[in-house]
């Protein structure tokens, strides 16, 4: 029976000997070929799909690891600044180690699936009349000063965690993809997949880190005041592992760019062409690559490709609404169905 990341992987994980075991029988994800896109841009293309993960997305990796780490030295209260999927993610492992959940959210900026997942676990959700970086810098100052325990990617536990999608993708395919690319926001989870394939030594991909055009500060070299972006979990401006993002890049000889809203939609739209239904932020990494594919000196050309998805599309339904076609409404009669079906 499958146990979870820790159980799969702890051997390879710096976790302190207290940890207890908190899990939600997260990671296992599938590596989903996607043939039809692959040849279209000209590589063997796979999607790591997070949003198959207990909460939806990638964030349950390293949160099982961050909550069974304060489990084992009797943490009653975690916190977090979130776009939303961290949110909902320490939501649902402080609930199931029976732990008080705060979570700090940028006011009217959370996609609807990820509020509702934070409330619905329990978690009390406090919005802040300001950006995820403001909520950030509020979370570390209270954690600073009180025995609460901060649980977003400034704690090492979590990036210990999330090392084992790098470990899941060398599995599956028996050694590192070419290139992997990636949207980054907080800059966690590159740092985190770096870390692992390093560690698990099947090879190291390139990088191909991905921001949204309005929340760039690694592509612009400094923090963005006001983040904006339709991919409100990258929204960020101003990222805490920053410094170890752009490193990584730079050790894999890989790259780092950022790619238009629209460009984000056309990604989004083209994964669920071939039955991948992603929010927008995970459709990044895509986009990324659709962009890289359309030079002349295309790097990935015939090479192995692993684009990380990182979170589910019914975490953000409304992005459809608004950006989508939306149904055509017919009375309930044959005729009209006839009419509608034959002369679409
Ligand atoms: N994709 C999704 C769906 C995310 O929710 C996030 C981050 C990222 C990509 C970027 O990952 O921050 O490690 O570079 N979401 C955080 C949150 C910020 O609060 O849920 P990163």
């Amino acid at each position: 029976m499958y146990r979870g990341v820790l159980e799969r992987y702890g051997h390879w994980l710096d976790l302190p000997a207290y940890t207890q075991v908190v899990t939600l029988l997260e990671g296992n994800t599938p590596l989903i070929p996607m043939p039809r896109l692959g040849r279209e841009v000209g590589c063997e293309l796979f999607v790591k799909f997070e949003g198959v993960n207990p909460t939806g997305s990638f964030k349950d990796r390293g949160m099982t690891a961050a909550i069974s780490e304060a489990a084992g030295r009797g943490v009653q209260t975690v916190i977090c600044a979130s776009t939303g999927n961290t949110a909902a993610s320490a939501a649902a492992y402080a609930a199931r180690a029976g732990m008080r959940a705060i979570v700090l959210i940028p006011e009217g900026k959370v996609a609807v699936g990820k509020l509702a997942g934070a409330l619905a676990y329990g978690a009390e959700v406090i919005q802040v009349q300001g950006s995820f970086d403001a909520a950030l810098s509020l979370v570390v100052e209270i954690t600073q000063k009180t025995p609460i325990t901060l649980v977003n990617s400034i704690n090492p536990y979590r990036i210990e965690g999330q090392k084992t999608a790098a470990f899941e993708i060398c599995d599956t395919l028996g050694r590192a993809p070419d290139w992997l690319c990636l949207p980054v926001g907080n800059a966690g989870n590159i740092t985190s997949y770096w870390a692992g394939f390093r560690q698990y030594q099947k090879g190291q991909p390139r990088l191909l880190g991905v921001q949204a055009e309005g929340a760039a500060p690694l592509v612009y070299g400094h923090p963005i005041e006001h983040p904006e972006t339709i991919a409100t979990a990258i929204r960020i401006g101003k990222p805490a592992r920053g410094e170890q993002a752009l490193a990584a890049i730079q050790e894999s000889q890989g790259k780092l760019l950022a790619v238009s809203d629209e460009a984000i939609l056309q990604a989004q739209r083209l994964l669920a062409s071939e039955g991948l239904w992603v929010e927008p932020a995970s459709a990044a990494g895509f986009a990324g690559l659709l962009a890289e594919s359309q030079r002349p000196d295309f790097p990935m050309r015939g090479k192995t490709v692993v684009v990380v998805c990182t979170g589910h599309g019914l975490k953000d339904p409304a992005i459809i609404a608004e950006h989508f076609a939306s149904p055509r409404c017919i009375p309930a009669e044959y005729d009209a169905l006839v009419e509608a079906v034959l002369r679409p």
